[in-house]
């Protein structure tokens, strides 16, 4: 899969990185870029251009994550969270030290994106428990993005949810998880986001555990 607007060596090396570690990551991640640029180009124009490869770089600190927390199946520990939410401070920290543009700014966006990207509108996230506006605005966008996609995607713990569903949840999360104005901005995109879904290269199954025939989950 070739990622849209990242032509440098350095941004195709890291996610091609991801890709060998876990497919449905790289598609994922892929996803997620482009539903930022979507959002951002009505919420904060001025880096409505960097977002996008921002954003497909949201978990690059899931390849420091041992495989056998990554790709359980089945419920994670306590102890197992713990280790898979360390993924977004890492993911900061290779941006640091791998700075992937030519301009601190848009550094700066990329490093706030995916440090933040689990914070939460009322400061219950993680790593850093920041609270409404001291979240950047990449990062919640990024939070949305994020959200939509693992919801209407298969997972190791469920099928995919509906667009209706998905969008009614982000509704209900609207004020608490999610800003406001993000998940009305989200809604007013709706034509633009599903067309990311009906890219022939988009395979939301990619991380659907072995079905069987009928595509049903194993029990
Ligand atoms: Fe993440
Ligand atoms: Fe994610």
């Amino acid at each position: 899969m070739r990622i849209p607007n990242a032509s440098s060596g350095l941004i195709q090396a890291l996610l091609r990185t991801v890709h060998f570690k876990d497919a449905a990551t790289l598609a994922h991640n892929v996803r997620i870029g482009q539903i930022c640029s979507i959002l951002a180009k009505q919420l904060a124009p001025d880096i409505a251009e960097y977002i996008e490869t921002a954003g497909s770089l949201h978990d690059i600190g899931k390849i420091a994550i041992p495989d056998h927390i990554l790709c359980k199946y089945g419920p994670l520990t306590d102890d197992e969270f713990r280790v898979i939410k360390t993924h977004s401070a890492i993911g900061e920290n290779i941006l640091e030290r791998c700075p992937i543009f030519d301009n601190e700014k848009a550094n700066s966006v990329a490093r706030n994106l995916v440090r933040h990207h689990h914070e939460r509108w009322d400061g219950t996230g993680y790593p850093d428990g920041k609270k409404g506006e001291y979240i950047p605005m990449e990062a919640r966008i990024a939070a949305v993005a994020d959200a939509y996609d693992a919801m209407v995607s298969w997972r190791i713990y469920k099928r995919p949810y509906t667009h209706e569903h998905a969008v009614d949840s982000l509704q209900n999360d609207s004020g608490t998880h999610f800003q406001d104005e993000v998940v009305k901005s989200f809604i007013s995109c709706k034509g633009e986001v599903m067309r990311v879904y009906s890219d022939p290269r988009v395979d939301t199954s990619a991380v659907c555990p072995a079905l069987d025939s009928d595509g049903n989950m194993p029990t």
